[in-house]
């Protein structure tokens, strides 16, 4: 379930400064590929999936589903942002909005991850104001929990599963000021 409740589904595409976040698209499939079937993406994530099992998975456009933004830079797929609930693979995300990211390895180190996870979260708040958004990562994840901390995530607990530890985060979007 990638339920989003009342959410407008999809947005017009989110311009950053560098980036926009849109649907996925047919011509974002090899990257797509590339992104899921990459060891290094996967390092932290239960590793990578074989090519050849993605190709066949995937025909054609690659699926969209509410809460999964492309990330476009220069008219090219980069990366890809959930913000998704219920997915529920974590006991403590259950039924909970939850951020997820998967940039390729060479746009790494660029800030485009924070660019566009931080509009993705303020595009989120303003969807569903005032409802907080949950992340897991593992500790050694060093990219990811730096990104979590410069997103404003703070640490609600750490714990053992998938024979690591995690990290699972939190984050509250800022009421408006009277
Ligand atoms: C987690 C992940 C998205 C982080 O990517 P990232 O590029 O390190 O993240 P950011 O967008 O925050 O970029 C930060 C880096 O960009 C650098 N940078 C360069 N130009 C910048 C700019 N204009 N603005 C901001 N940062 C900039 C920063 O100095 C920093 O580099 P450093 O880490 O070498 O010091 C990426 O490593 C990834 O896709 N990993 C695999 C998937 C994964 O594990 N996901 C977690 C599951 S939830």
């Amino acid at each position: 379930m990638t339920d989003l409740g009342p959410v407008v589904w999809p947005p017009a595409p989110i311009r950053t400064e560098r980036l926009v976040l849109r649907e996925p698209e047919a011509r974002d499939r090899a990257a797509t590929v590339e992104l899921l079937a990459s060891p290094e993406v996967g390092a932290y994530l239960g590793g990578a999936r074989p090519r050849d099992e993605l190709e066949r998975a995937m025909p054609g456009a690659p699926g969209r589903r509410p809460g999964l933004f492309v990330v476009d830079l220069d008219g090219a797929m980069i990366g890809r942002i959930t913000l998704t609930k219920g997915t529920g693979h974590l006991r403590q995300a259950a039924g909970r909005a939850e951020l997820g990211y998967l940039f390729l390895p060479r746009a790494w180190g660029h800030g485009y991850a924070a660019e566009a996870c931080g509009a993705a979260l303020d595009w989120f708040a303003g969807a569903l104001p005032g409802e907080p958004v949950v992340l897991a990562t593992q500790t050694a994840n060093v990219r990811s929990m730096r990104l979590a901390a410069k997103l404003g995530f703070l640490e609600v607990e750490r714990f053992e599963a998938y024979g690591a530890e995690q990290w699972f985060g939190e984050w509250s979007p800022v009421a408006p000021s009277a």
